[in-house]
């Protein structure tokens, strides 16, 4: 080599290294950033003495949350008022949102036919004992079903936490919390679960916070908080929508604390991901199992749908409190913006539908069970607050996204959901995705539409766990 060659060689390879580092830079891996397990999120200043609070506020409370007749009362009252909505288009079904004629139907028969029956719909929610306890200064609801000693004989038996999302609630775990649960009812099953759902701080019966931060980062670290609190240092984690990139953020930041993650919204963000997304989409052949392209390709079907679908998401993003203070008070437009989601995300076709599809795949009164937890908690605002935090600057600057998560990671794909991520851009973060799955049936909210496929998902991903990786049973 001449010398001048040399010295090109030399140039190129000193700047292709530093072109490496610095891509790197944009899109490596990061350590997990650590985050603080007291951070203080209550009403009243922190307690200078954390281990005394501690002590004092860690009782665990079992709760009626029964309801006074005069709210219920009231509650009837503002159904029956003369609505004013304006008729749809000529023609127009869901694709201009929740259509006006079915919305009046629903009120009808919330009013009519559900409201009367409210107590009945409480002895129903209130199946499962209600918890309630201290987290961080904020009181955290929860269910904690345990088992009993003679159905666990000869099962394997561990924790698992349900986590919800917007606009869910718990209810939309109750059949799957049975088939958990009560699997003892059946001598075939090998497995039983102590089930643990919260709802998530600021939604339903936990309190919301009066503190800016409080994001799906901090909301890992107080629902881990609770599992160490009821005993559970060892715990699977199930979750869609929030309850997915909460349950995501555990795992990551307390890879001690969790036996696997399951996710039925899996996803990954960060730039490298989106990158080959992009890519994967000039060979799709390569990168999908043979038969599931349709989940993810076009892309461009996928940008005009997020285009059409995702106002709610910058809205609630930016002025989750104007949007809040349109719906407090107001149970119609609460139930018709909750609503049109459990059309719409269940499956898009939906949308041509003038009843938005919602009787299909779903019991009206389910639905309405769900929209009654918000407006009664009145926590529309609250719930619609962690999308604001979720894009805070400091959020953000955790890049969460590209910190790797190493426990056992389950993915059931449903085709109806909203997004939906190639195992290879999973791999980039999740680097140990030991079950993925595709479902054409079901959509975003499978945990209510499709209890049994996800139940019976959840326990193939279980047993691959066990298989891989020696886990003991409780
Ligand atoms: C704990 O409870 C006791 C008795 O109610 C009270 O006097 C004390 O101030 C509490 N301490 C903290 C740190 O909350
Ligand atoms: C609704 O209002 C009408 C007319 O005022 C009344 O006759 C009816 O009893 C009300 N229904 C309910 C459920 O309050
Ligand atoms: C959505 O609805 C259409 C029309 O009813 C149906 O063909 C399709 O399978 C449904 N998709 C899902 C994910 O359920």
């Amino acid at each position: 080599m001449s010398p001048i060659t040399r010295l090109v060689v030399l140039l190129l390879a000193i700047g292709g290294g530093m072109l490496y580092k610095r891509v790197n830079q944009l899109w490596g891996d990061l350590p997990a950033p650590t985050l603080d397990p007291q951070e203080w999120w209550g009403d009243e200043a922190k307690p200078k003495d954390y281990a005394a609070y501690l002590v004092n506020s860690s009782e665990v409370v079992g709760n009626r949350l029964l309801y006074p007749e005069s709210t219920i009362e009231d509650l009837t009252k503002r159904l029956n008022r003369t609505l004013r909505l304006t008729p749809p288009l000529e023609g127009v079904a869901f694709e201009y949102g929740f259509n006006s004629d079915y919305l009046q139907e629903v009120v009808d028969y919330w009013r009519d036919d559900y409201m009367p029956r409210w107590r009945s719909r409480e002895v129903f929610l209130w199946q499962f004992n209600h918890y309630t306890t201290e987290i961080q200064g904020l009181r955290m609801h929860f269910f904690n079903l345990m088992v009993y000693d003679d159905n666990k004989v000869g099962k394997a038996h561990y924790p698992v936490l349900l986590l919800h999302g917007w606009p869910g609630s718990v209810r939309e775990f109750y059949d799957l919390i049975h088939m958990l649960h009560q699997s003892h009812l059946d001598k075939n099953n090998k497995y039983i679960f102590n089930v643990i759902v919260p709802s998530l701080p600021g939604y339903a019966w936990s309190q919301g916070t009066s503190r800016k931060g409080l994001g799906p980062a901090e909301m890992a670290v107080m629902l881990r908080n609770l599992m160490l609190r009821l005993g559970y240092n060892k715990f699977f984690i199930q979750g869609g929508d929030w309850g997915s990139i909460i349950g995501s953020h555990i795992a990551t930041l307390y890879p001690d604390n969790v036996l696997g993650y399951h996710s039925n919204m899996c996803n990954n963000l960060s730039p490298r991901s989106q990158v080959k997304g992009v890519l994967a989409g000039l060979w799709p052949g390569l990168f999908v199992p043979s038969g599931f392209e349709d989940f993810f390709f076009p892309k461009s079907r996928e940008f005009s749908y997020l285009m059409e679908e995702s106002g709610y998401f910058h809205l609630q993003a930016t002025k989750p409190d104007t949007i809040g203070a349109t719906l407090t008070d107001n149970p119609v437009g609460l139930a018709a913006y909750i609503l049109e989601k459990f059309s719409t995300w269940t499956n898009a076709t939906y949308r041509s539908l003038p009843d938005g599809g919602l009787k299909k795949r779903y019991k009206l009164d389910a639905l309405l069970d769900n929209v009654m937890i918000y407006y009664l908690t009145n926590s529309i605002t609250t719930s619609q607050r962690l999308y604001a935090e979720a894009y805070s600057k400091e959020q953000l600057d955790l890049k969460l996204d590209r910190v790797p998560t190493l426990v056992p990671t389950g993915c059931a794909r449903f085709k109806g959901d909203v997004m939906q991520f190639l195992d290879l851009q999973l791999q980039d973060k999740y680097k140990n995705l030991i079950h993925s799955t595709y479902y054409r049936r079901g959509g975003h909210f499978a945990a209510m539409e499709v209890p049994k496929v996800l139940y019976m998902d959840f326990i193939e991903f279980v047993k691959k766990v066990e298989h891989k990786y020696k886990i003991k049973s409780l």
